[in-house]
């Protein structure tokens, strides 16, 4: 199975986890684009969506299937996204995408996590995936800067800006031992937005697409 079969398979496999009159959080990127195809099969069932880029609100709406304002829920029954990296602790490297900070504000949100991603994305320790720091544009020297002391290799994204108007570092060159530590370290950075370090809040379901089927991971 090419890579693209196996994010498609994920991507309606997550249908298992999505009951009548829920609130779903849609992801970001190519497995999660494949969500809402599937998604689209259920629309009349949910109460409806809040999405984490404009890219996927867009989509959403294409199709005819509800996206509400992030402020105008109380809950999020079930989010589910892609990932660039997940370890067997179904914590992540997000953010390939730049939609990092408004996943991580959905993540929060909801009730429970359901990562989709391919067998490529399963490594044993996170970092190999360059990590990405959405950062306000006036720190982008200064954060840069502080992340070279951790020990990474900084990387301007050129060309990007994020849906909220900031600018993204991607962090080469890091082995990352304790993930929940970085998070926090690189996030009380002046003029980091949010790291793509998913790990205070990682996933509580992973669905791999493998060539032997999907499989399920959980903690
Ligand atoms: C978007 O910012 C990301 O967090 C995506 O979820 C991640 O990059 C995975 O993308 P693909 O599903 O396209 O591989």
């Amino acid at each position: 199975m090419s890579q693209d079969e196996l994010k498609k398979a994920v991507g309606y496999a997550a249908l298992e986890y999505i009951k009548p009159g829920m609130m779903v959080g849609v992801g970001t990127g190519s497995t999660a684009s494949y969500f809402i195809d599937a998604l689209n099969t259920m629309k009349e069932d949910i109460l409806g969506t809040v999405s984490s880029s404009i890219a996927s609100t867009e989509k959403l709406e294409r199709l005819g299937i509800k996206v509400f304002d992030c402020n105008e829920v109380d809950s999020i029954d079930v989010y589910v996204d892609g990932a660039d990296e997940i370890n067997p602790a179904l914590k992540m490297i997000k953010g390939g995408g730049a939609a990092l900070t408004r996943e991580k504000i959905v993540a929060a949100i909801a009730k429970k996590f359901v990562c989709i991603a391919d067998q490529s994305k399963v490594v044993d320790v996170l970092g190999k995936f360059p990590l990405p720091v959405e950062v306000i544009p006036m720190a982008r020297a200064y954060v840069a800067r502080r992340l070279v002391t951790l020990g990474g290799t900084p990387i301007y994204r050129q060309g990007i800006k994020t849906d909220n108007g900031n600018v993204i570092l991607d962090v080469h060159n890091l082995s990352i031992i304790d993930p929940i530590a970085l998070e926090k370290e690189i996030n009380s950075i002046a003029g980091v937005v949010t790291v793509g370090l998913f790990s205070q809040r990682g996933a509580d379901v992973a669905l791999i697409g493998t060539s032997d089927g999907v499989k399920t991971l959980t903690l």
